[in-house]
């Protein structure tokens, strides 16, 4: 397969929210995507992962479901070795999976057990699934097999905003920004961009137990731009990515948060 075939990016937990938005963009555009979930049941078509295939295959675009737990060494060695043997490439890793803690407790009194979760989930998972990914990308394009290979971590505003209520969420996804910033440096020899895409308080499942709090804040002024992100204001900035418009930018944060992180007085 030469470089000039389909391109192909795998979008982790892409079978809801933003990683849903990302897919459908991804798809858009021409690329195939594979649609990572750890929830995936062909039975059922009208959410998840087999609804965001459907949709994408509607719309005349390729896609593959492939349901593996990131936190897991072996599944994330079965997915990159199914993409190797389906495709024979891979031109975007877009690590977006992540979970927030089952339940917000107060940094004085929250478990190890919901710390370890969130660290195996949110950091070691991407931090292991790119160890894989860019071996094969580096090989890939030296072979020529893929021209632009690129790789995008979806972090999150909390890897720079305290919240104590949920102090493992946040230091999970300040990891999540060192390891976009190390695998940029290193991967920087072989030509191989890679971004950090922060979100603001977008609109999906994750979010929607805490609407109340959002919309008072919200309300309140908290944001530049007066309102919720959605999913594809963050698809909007991998897909610019995607085309190869933020390549020198390697190593960046870019935040999709309306003005959250600006500092005003
Ligand atoms: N929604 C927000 O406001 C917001 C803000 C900042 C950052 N983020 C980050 O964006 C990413 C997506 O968030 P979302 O709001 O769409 O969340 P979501 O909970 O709506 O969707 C996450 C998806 O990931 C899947 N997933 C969970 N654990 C997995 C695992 N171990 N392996 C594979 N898939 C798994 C879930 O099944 C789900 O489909 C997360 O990393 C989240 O931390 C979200």
């Amino acid at each position: 397969m030469g470089s000039d075939e389909k391109r192909v990016a795998l979008v982790t937990g892409a079978g809801q929210g933003i990683g849903r938005g990302i897919a459908l963009r991804l798809a858009q555009a021409g690329h195939h995507v594979v649609i990572n979930d750890v929830v995936a049941d062909e039975a059922v078509t009208d959410r998840g992962a087999y609804e965001v295939k459907r949709t994408i295959e509607a719309a005349g675009g390729g896609a593959d479901v492939f349901r593996a737990d990131i936190a897991s060494r072996d599944e994330r060695a079965a997915m990159v070795e199914f993409v190797a043997d389906r495709f024979g490439r891979l031109d975007l890793l877009v690590n977006n999976a992540g979970v927030a803690p089952k339940e917000r407790k107060d940094l004085l009194e929250a478990t190890e057990q919901s710390f370890e979760r969130l660290m195996s989930i949110n950091l070691e998972g991407p931090y292991f699934l790119t160890q894989l990914v860019a071996n094969r990308m580096i090989a890939w394009k030296r072979d020529g097999v893929v021209e632009a290979p690129r790789i995008v971590f979806i972090s999150s505003i909390s890897a720079y905003t305290s919240s104590p209520a949920r102090g493992e969420y946040c230091v999970s996804k300040a990891g999540v920004s060192m390891a976009a910033q190390l695998y940029a440096d290193r991967l920087g020899e072989y030509g191989i961009p890679v971004l950090e895409v922060s979100p603001g308080i977008i609109e999906t499942p994750m979010t929607s137990v805490v609407k109340d709090k959002y919309d008072k804040l919200i309300a309140e002024g908290l944001l530049v731009t007066k309102r919720w992100g959605v999913p594809d204001d963050v698809a909007g900035v991998v897909a610019a990515f995607a085309a190869g418009h933020l390549d020198y930018s390697t190593g960046q944060r870019i935040e999709v948060g309306g003005g959250f992180g600006l500092r005003r007085l």
